[in-house]
């Protein structure tokens, strides 16, 4: 059975797509086939654009129904758009796809959807799905200021829900940061118990929107693969 995590974020637009995209890009070149599942995407007009952008960083031939079983029309959570639109979203289907996943690739990327207590079901969150799946987390957060809430609201929600956490990863640092930019990974670390695994650049060219991956595989992917590669297999690691 392969190894999985969950992409999770502070917020909507942060960056999982991206990260969870990235990661696969850096599995690929450690030589470890990676599987991307996203158990519901909402906001879909026409293509899912969350999964399109997973499938082309993965280079899986499996379908995009088997990365995403459920898409929604409305830009809402999962658990609205599906009730709204009449869609009743089966946890069972979810973990069964999901074990799909696992039993053929030796690393499974799941996206959530916004953030940790976004419902994806009733009122069974991702952090619920987390832990049903038995995910630890990558939290994804923002370079500027506001995200130490958002980072440590983030990180206590899911220990307080007995969640691992693998580390925080900042996505679009700007190239000329400001003093809030500078001083919010000491800041979350010291205080989140939790390690800043990687500072990624705003990469150019790249729109999860438009399917462009712009400069995404000039960053070194493989760098931080490997580092949370190391922390899914070890139980026990100095934060
Ligand atoms: N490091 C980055 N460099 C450039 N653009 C980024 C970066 N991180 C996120 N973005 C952009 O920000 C927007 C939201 O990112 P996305 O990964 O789709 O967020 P989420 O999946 O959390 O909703 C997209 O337009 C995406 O291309
Ligand atoms: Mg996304």
């Amino acid at each position: 059975m392969g190894k999985a995590l969950m992409v999770t974020a502070t917020d909507t637009g942060v960056g999982k797509t991206v990260v969870a995209g990235g990661l696969a890009v850096g599995f690929r070149r450690m030589g470890l086939q990676t599987g991307v599942f996203k158990p519901a995407e909402s906001g879909v007009v026409g293509e899912p654009l969350d999964a399109l952008f997973l499938k082309m960083c993965s280079n899986t031939p499996r379908s995009l129904e088997e990365v995403v079983p459920y898409t929604l029309r409305e830009p809402l959570a999962p658990a609205v758009a599906a009730e709204r639109e009449g869609v009743g979203i089966d946890l069972v289907l979810i973990g069964g796809r999901f074990r799909k996943w696992i039993e053929a690739y030796p690393i499974t990327l799941v996206e959530g959807a916004g953030g940790l207590l976004v419902p994806l079901t009733g009122s069974f969150t991702y952090a619920d799905l987390a832990r049903w799946l038995d995910l630890p987390l990558l939290i994804v957060s923002r370079p500027s200021l506001g995200t130490i809430n958002h980072t440590l609201l983030t990180v206590r929600v899911a220990r307080a829900m007995g969640l691992r956490v693998l580390g925080v990863v900042i996505s679009g640092y700007p190239e000329e940061p400001g003093v809030a930019e500078e001083t919010n990974p000491a800041v979350i670390e010291r205080m989140g118990h939790v390690k800043v695994l990687a500072l990624i650049p705003y990469i150019p060219g790249l729109s999860t929107e438009k399917g462009e991956l712009g400069d995404l595989e000039v960053y070194p992917w493989e760098e931080l693969a490997a580092e949370v590669w190391e922390r899914l297999k070890s139980k026990w690691v100095e934060e």
